[in-house]
């Protein structure tokens, strides 16, 4: 007799990490990938970072648990941070040191809608969203973007929205597409959630990896929404599995108790070397300066491999690339990148179902030999067959 398997539990797969399998198990097999396809920074901490890390289990191997909703002196480093980065006070007992922004989404998810409630995002979007409010019994009312709002969500989308809705998530810089909002953009976004009685999610995680301006945060023109951030992107700190949450005031007693229950403590050693990284802004800085070359080699090599149709990569280490004139089939499409020119990219249906079968999404967080190298590939296989040989010999 077979036992009863939740309803909940029936979300789709994440297809990045599908995706990220596949090329793990080619590079198993000895195959030399250049790798297009992963969502994280090829850097790790700042050296002097993981230094401190080494310390702290030499003098307190026990590393027990700690406050479920973080250090205080972590959580006071991050409030800190707002003054410095944006010039916004806020104070640390708005602060929740989370597993992850993953985890962050969880928790304020939880402690702000119910189920049956429904939660409006811009598609293309990050697939976790959808999937993590389907889990939850929150129904996701998804609108589409493209070109012509630079990829993001503006008032007017969401004036035309047919239902009413009880959250708006938003992302600057964005994943799939790397285009971000302007101030006055989100500043309008607030209002209208403000107006409407939504409550603003703002995912901020890939602040600090920006090209040509700052990324502004809401928390300069909203009090109730709800900021999630993270050490993965901009710090670098991926496998640490640390976020946080910058809560209105409504929220943070929720969160926290909440976070008591479900998590106890977010990871210990994690949580030190996060409050240490802040000081290494130079390095990481540096990490970006890598990116924003990488981005130049892209934006200059793709037109010429024959990808002419991209957005506009303002921020986080991603171009969504339009192939519609290319494939019907964007995840056929991408494995024959990879076995056939060795180049890993990320097929567009995780972020929209309805059209992402003619997108790819590129991430250049690697290193910039790799990126050259991979374009040189791309090329080559587009005009008309790769050498592999010569590719994996040119290493
Ligand atoms: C837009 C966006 N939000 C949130 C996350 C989750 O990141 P983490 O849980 O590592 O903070 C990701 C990861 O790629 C992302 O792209």
């Amino acid at each position: 007799m077979s036992l009863k398997i939740s309803r909940r539990s029936d979300v789709p797969a994440f297809r990045a990490l599908d995706t990220l399998r596949l090329v793990n198990e080619r590079i198993a097999d000895g195959m030399d990938i250049k790798r297009l396809e992963a969502g994280q920074p090829c850097f790790g901490a700042p050296e002097k970072a993981i230094e401190h890390a080494r310390a702290c289990l030499r003098s307190d191997p026990r590393q027990g648990y700690t406050e479920a909703i973080g250090m205080t002196r972590l959580r006071k480093r991050i409030a800190r941070y707002y003054g410095e980065q944006y010039g916004v006070e806020v104070d640390y007992s708005r602060i929740a040191v989370t597993f992850g922004s993953s985890g962050g989404f969880l928790l304020s998810f939880l402690s702000a809608l119910d189920v049956g409630d429904k939660v409006a995002m811009a598609c293309p979007g990050y697939a976790a969203y959808r999937n993590f409010l389907k889990a939850l019994g929150i129904t996701p009312v998804e609108f589409n973007v493209d070109e012509t709002t630079n990829f993001q969500p503006t008032v007017a989308h969401l004036e035309a929205l047919k239902e009413k809705v009880d959250g708006l998530i938003v992302c600057s810089p964005a994943n799939p597409s790397g285009t971000m909002l302007t101030p006055q953009q989100l500043k309008d976004i607030a209002r209208w959630c403000g107006d409407n009685g939504v409550r603003l999610f703002s995912d901020e995680v890939y602040h600090g990896v920006t090209y040509d301006r700052k990324a502004e945060t809401v928390l300069k023109f909203s009090q109730n929404a709800v900021v999630l951030n993270s050490f993965s992107k901009y710090f670098a700190m991926t496998g640490w599995r640390l976020g946080w949450l910058v809560l209105p005031e409504d929220l943070t007693d929720p969160v926290k108790r909440l976070a008591e229950n479900l998590f106890v403590s977010p990871p210990t050693l994690a949580q030190s070397v996060a409050h240490e990284v802040f000081d290494y802004r130079g390095v990481l800085d540096g990490y970006v300066d890598v990116y924003r070359a990488n981005r130049e080699v892209l934006l200059r090599e793709l037109p010429k491999a024959g990808f002419t149709r991209f957005s506009n990569p303002e921020g986080a280490f991603y171009i969504y690339v339009d192939v519609n004139d290319i494939t019907g089939d964007s995840v056929e499409f991408c494995r024959r990148m990879l076995d056939e020119a060795h180049v890993s990219a990320t097929p567009g249906l995780d972020f929209d179902t309805g059209r992402g079968h003619a997108t790819v999404r590129i991430s250049y967080a690697g290193s910039t030999a790799d990126i050259e190298e991979a374009c040189r590939r791309l090329y080559q296989w587009r005009m008309g067959g790769i050498d592999t040989k010569q590719a994996s010999a040119a290493e």
